[in-house]
C-alpha cells in the first residue's frame, strides 16, 4: 500500500471471481469508493477484475480496462496491494492465494473450504513471506466473529465457542419445528427461497459447519485441526417425532458447530451435530436462515453475534472491513497457544435416546438395565405414544460417548426394540464462573 508522507492512504484491489460476492463487492468499491475515503480516510481503488467467462453477463458489469483473463496476471501485477479471492473450492483459489502469499502480498478471501483443507499451508506462507491473510467472511458471513476474536477477545481465555453456521439447516430446521414441515419439503422450499443451493449436501450433512468449526477452532484456542478430524453429523436422519419430543421437553433442535475446552481446559474439541438447546436460551430463538455465534470466556462471560451467514452483500461487506484491516495494517488473525487436540470420543454428555419399539410390560426396565450394565445412569425414562405407534424415550444423565455408542448398538439387537431412531446431545451449558468474575 502506497503511503506517502501527506498524501491519504491508497489501496490498489485485484478481485478474483466476480460471482455473487464478487460482484457485489465490486458494486460497493464502484459506488462507494468515495463515501468510504470520507469516513476512513482510506481510498480503495479496484484495478483488476479476473472471472472465468469473461462473456458472462454479471450482476455488476467488469469496465473492460479492468477485466483480466488470467488471474495469474492479478497475482503478479506489482501495483496491486490487495488480492481477493472469491472464486472459492480448494483447487485454483487455493493455487492463487499460495501463490500471492509467497509473493508477500495481502490476500482477503472468503473462502471456508480453503482454510478449513489448506489452513495449515496458508499460514505458513503467509508466516513465511510476512505477508498477511484475511478471512472475516469466511465464518458467518457478515457476523464479525473473527475481528471480535482476534481485537475485543484478545487476551481472553476463550472456553466456548457455539455457532449456528448455517443458514440451509437453520432455515429446514425452523420450519420442521415451526410447522412440522417434513425434511424434503423443508429442503424444498429453502432451495425456492434462494437460502439453500441445488446441491446441499455440504449443508445437510454438517460439513459446511464443520469447516467453519476448524476456523474457529484455530483462531479461538490456537490449535490447527483438520476437516477430517471434525466429528460431523448433519441433519438428514432427524425423524419427525424427535421434534415433537424435543417440543414437549422443553427444547428446540439445532444443528450447532461446538469448539470447546475439556474438563481438564487443555483439549480442544470441535464437532458438528444436531442437539437439543434448552427453549429459554438465547440460541433457540435464531430462526431461519440467520446465524448467531455465542462465545463464553473465563472472565467476559458470555457473549453472541447474530445475522445474516451468507448473502451477497452481507459478505461482501466483511470483505470490505478486512480490506479496511489491511490497509490499517492489522495483522492477520491468529491466536497462539498451548492447548492441543482432543476427541470427541473422550467427552461425555447428557443424551436423548428415542426408540422404537414393543410397548410390552417390562420393556422399560429392560432398556434402564442395559443402560445401567454399560455404566450410564439414565434421568427419565417413559413410553411416548406417536402417530399410532409406540416410542420409548429416554434422557441420560452424563454418560462418556464411547459407552453411549455401545449401548445403542447392543439396543438395537434386543427383540423388544425395532430400532434406535436418533440420540441427541444435549447442548451442554457451561460452566457458571460467575462466582470468579
Ligand atoms: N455466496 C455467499 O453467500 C457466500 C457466503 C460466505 C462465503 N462465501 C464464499 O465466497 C466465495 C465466492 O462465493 P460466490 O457465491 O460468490 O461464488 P460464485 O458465485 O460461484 O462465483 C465464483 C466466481 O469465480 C469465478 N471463477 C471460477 N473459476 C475461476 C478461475 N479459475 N479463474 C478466475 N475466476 C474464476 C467465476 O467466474 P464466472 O462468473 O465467469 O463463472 C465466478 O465469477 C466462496 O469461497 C464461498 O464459499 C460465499
Amino acid at each position: 500500500m502506497k503511503t506517502a508522507d501527506d498524501a491519504p492512504l491508497t489501496v490498489h484491489i485485484g478481485v478474483l471471481g466476480c460471482g455473487n460476492v464478487g460482484s457485489a463487492l465490486c458494486q460497493i468499491l464502484d459506488s462507494e469508493a468515495e463515501a468510504i475515503a470520507r469516513t476512513t480516510g482510506i481510498h480503495l481503488r479496484l484495478v483488476a477484475v479476473a472471472v472465468k467467462n469473461s462473456a458472462k453477463s454479471r450482476a455488476w458489469q467488469i469496465p473492460p480496462e479492468l477485466l483480466r483473463s488470467d488471474p495469474k496476471e492479478i497475482v503478479a501485477d506489482p501495483q496491486i496491494d490487495v488480492i481477493v479471492e472469491l472464486i472459492g473450492g480448494t483447487g485454483a483459489a487455493g493455487d492463487l492465494v499460495v501463490e500471492a502469499l509467497r509473493s508477500g502480498k495481502t490476500v482477503v478471501t472468503a473462502n471456508k473450504d480453503l482454510l478449513a483443507d489448506r489452513g495449515t499451508t496458508l499460514y505458513a506462507t503467509a508466516k513465511l513471506s510476512n505477508a498477511r491473510l484475511y478471512f472475516e467472511a469466511a465464518v458467518g458471513g457478515a457476523l464479525p466473529l473473527v475481528r471480535m476474536i482476534q481485537l475485543s477477545m484478545s487476551g481472553e481465555p476463550i472456553q466456548s465457542v457455539i455457532g449456528i453456521l448455517n443458514g440451509t439447516t437453520n432455515y429446514i430446521l425452523t420450519s420442521m419445528t415451526e410447522s412440522g414441515t417434513s425434511f424434503d419439503a423443508a429442503l424444498h422450499e429453502a432451495q425456492e427461497l434462494g437460502y439453500a443451493e441445488a446441491d446441499s449436501s455440504a449443508d445437510v450433512q454438517g460439513r459446511d459447519a464443520a469447516a467453519k468449526a476448524a476456523i474457529i477452532a484455530r483462531i479461538a484456542f490456537g490449535v490447527p485441526i483438520e476437516i477430517g478430524e471434525i466429528y460431523c453429523e448433519g441433519i438428514t436422519n432427524i425423524p419427525q417425532v424427535a421434534f415433537q419430543i424435543a417440543h414437549d421437553l422443553g427444547y428446540v433442535i439445532k444443528l450447532l458447530a461446538t469448539v470447546d475446552l475439556d474438563a481438564a481446559d487443555a483439549g480442544v474439541v470441535a464437532r458438528v451435530h444436531p442437539t437439543l438447546v434448552p427453549i429459554s436460551h438465547v440460541l433457540a430463538s435464531v430462526g431461519g436462515a440467520y446465524n448467531a455465534v455465542y462465545v463464553r470466556g473465563a472472565w467476559l462471560g458470555e457473549c453472541m453475534l447474530y445475522g445474516h451467514g451468507a448473502g451477497a452483500r452481507p459478505t461482501a461487506s466483511a470483505v470490505l472491513s478486512d480490506i479496511l484491516s489491511a490497509a490499517r495494517g492489522l495483522p492477520s488473525p491468529e491466536r497462539a497457544g498451548r492447548l492441543v487436540k482432543g476427541m470427541l470420543a473422550d467427552r461425555s454428555a447428557q443424551f436423548c435416546v428415542v426408540v422404537k419399539g414393543s410397548d410390552r410390560p417390562g420393556v422399560l426396565a429392560t432398556v434402564d438395565g442395559l443402560f445401567a450394565r454399560h455404566g450410564i445412569a439414565v434421568a427419565t425414562i417413559m413410553q411416548y405414544d406417536y402417530e399410532n405407534s409406540s416410542r420409548i424415550v429416554l434422557t441420560t444423565r452424563s454418560a462418556g460417548e464411547r459407552a453411549l455408542s455401545r449401548a445403542i448398538e447392543r439396543l438395537n439387537d434386543l427383540d423388544v426394540v425395532d430400532k434406535v431412531e436418533v440420540a441427541l446431545r444435549f447442548m451442554e451449558l457451561p460452566r457458571d464462573t460467575s462466582a470468579e468474575r
